[in-house]
């Protein structure tokens, strides 16, 4: 059936040639699927919302609002405010990597950040080296700039621009880098003279193990300064206040900071001035306790999906042992195909998960997905994978059959 309204071929060539590079994230497209109560989804990577600390929020607007309301409803400046910028340099200094406000812009997110870090420091054509696989929205920030994508692993292509890395509990995988793979990176960053953003994103949410020093640490601590450092940095308080607030930050070298508060005004002027003074009260009392109980409730949950993935999955499956953060990695037997295994495992299970090959910018390994585990009742994490499992089995079941019909 044709449309009443199709599009008029009038928008079609007006678009800029860059926009070639931008696509819908199929990731978006299926998860409007998964709308339906009787699925068990272990695809939506988002914060559980039963860990925001509403209250405290609530009483922190009503408060603000009634001292100083008209402040929080007025612009600010493009920096972001200075008590906050000033929390932050103090939480990254104390994490290792000394800064001051100066070295601090606050974002509309850390999505926001990587897109004023793409305009800032991309032409099209430029190198980007990724990791296989990485943080989809990532690149969907890169693309609008054009750059062509080299993985992270192989040798370094001449001319490499940046690199953008997850160093901590990565969107999708879950891993962590060691600290001589940080130690690798910066050594082939300085030979390679590119630069490197690390996004932090998860960090705080380590619920096992030790912390790994933050590259820009160790960037500062061979190069004596932030000023000489090559690494950006790149925070939220999405993960860990509640990603509404829209509020991330980049910690990097001034002549950086003072570009990326330039490219801030055109794109918003400035982050939210209330939810910059609410979010500045929340972290100034009690953060940690409440990091704390983050950290409890992933623990928990990633303890259940890994006693499940361990009792469940057939031999020949593979994942990966989150440290932090709120992804398992999995990798299927060669020749199953995670999108394949999506539909049936929806039409056949009702469980649903994203598949990994969109997560690859290079070289894409389709027998991969990405279960996430901040989602799912904790009890329903078992039957879950317990579903899953069976529709992985089946399919490896008919895979072998036909190889024996066939050979
Ligand atoms: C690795 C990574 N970076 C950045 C973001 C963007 O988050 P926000 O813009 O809410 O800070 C996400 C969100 O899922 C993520 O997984």
């Amino acid at each position: 059936m044709t449309s009443p309204n199709p599009p008029s071929p009038f928008w079609e060539d007006r678009f800029s040639p860059r926009m070639a590079h931008v696509r819908a994230s199929e990731i978006r497209e299926l998860l409007k699927l998964l709308d339906q109560p009787d699925i068990l989804s272990f695809a939506g990577g988002i914060p559980d919302p039963t860990l925001f600390p509403v209250e405290r929020i609530q009483s922190f607007y009503a408060e603000i609002l009634a001292d100083s309301g008209q402040q929080a409803l007025q612009y600010s400046v493009s920096e972001g405010l200075p008590a906050l910028r000033r929390w932050v340099a103090e939480r990254m200094t104390r994490a290792g990597a000394p800064c001051d406000a100066e070295n601090i812009v606050i974002t509309a997110g850390s999505q926001q950040a990587l897109d004023l870090l793409g305009k800032l420091f991309l032409a099209a054509g430029d190198t980007v080296l990724v990791e296989r696989p990485t943080y989809l929205g990532a690149l969907g920030a890169f693309n609008a700039y054009e750059p062509t994508y080299a993985d992270l692993g192989g040798e370094t292509p001449s001319g490499a621009r940046l690199a953008y890395v997850v160093p901590d509990f990565a969107n999708p995988t879950g891993r962590t880098l060691t600290r001589l793979e940080r130690l690798k990176l910066l050594d082939r960053a300085s030979e390679g003279e590119f630069l490197i953003i690390e996004d932090g994103a998860y960090r705080e949410l380590r619920f096992a193990g030790t912390d790994e020093p933050m590259l820009l640490a160790l960037d500062i601590a061979r190069t004596g300064s932030i000023e000489h450092a090559r690494t950006i940095f790149c925070g939220t308080f999405s993960k860990t206040l509640s990603p509404a607030l829209r509020l991330g930050w980049i910690c990097a070298p001034t002549p950086v900071v003072d570009r990326i508060v330039l490219l801030k005004q055109g794109a918003d002027l400035h982050a939210s001035t209330i939810n910059q003074m609410v979010a500045e009260r929340i972290v100034s009392e009690g953060y940690d306790q409440h990091l704390g109980r983050l950290r409890a409730a992933y623990r928990e949950r990633n303890s259940a999906i890994q006693d499940a993935l361990a009792r469940h999955m057939p031999m020949g499956v593979t994942w990966t042992k989150p440290q932090g953060g709120m992804f398992v990695w999995v990798t299927l037997p060669e020749g199953l195909d995670g999108a394949r295994l999506l539909e049936a495992a929806l039409a056949e299970a009702r469980v649903a998960f994203v598949p990994g090959a969109p997560f690859f910018a290079v070289g894409a390994q389709a027998n991969t997905l990405r279960l996430s585990y901040s989602l799912p009742p904790l009890d329903a994490i078992d039957e879950g994978v317990r579903r899953l499992a069976r529709v992985i089995e089946d399919r490896m079941a008919s895979r072998y059959s036909a190889a024996m019909v066939a050979g």
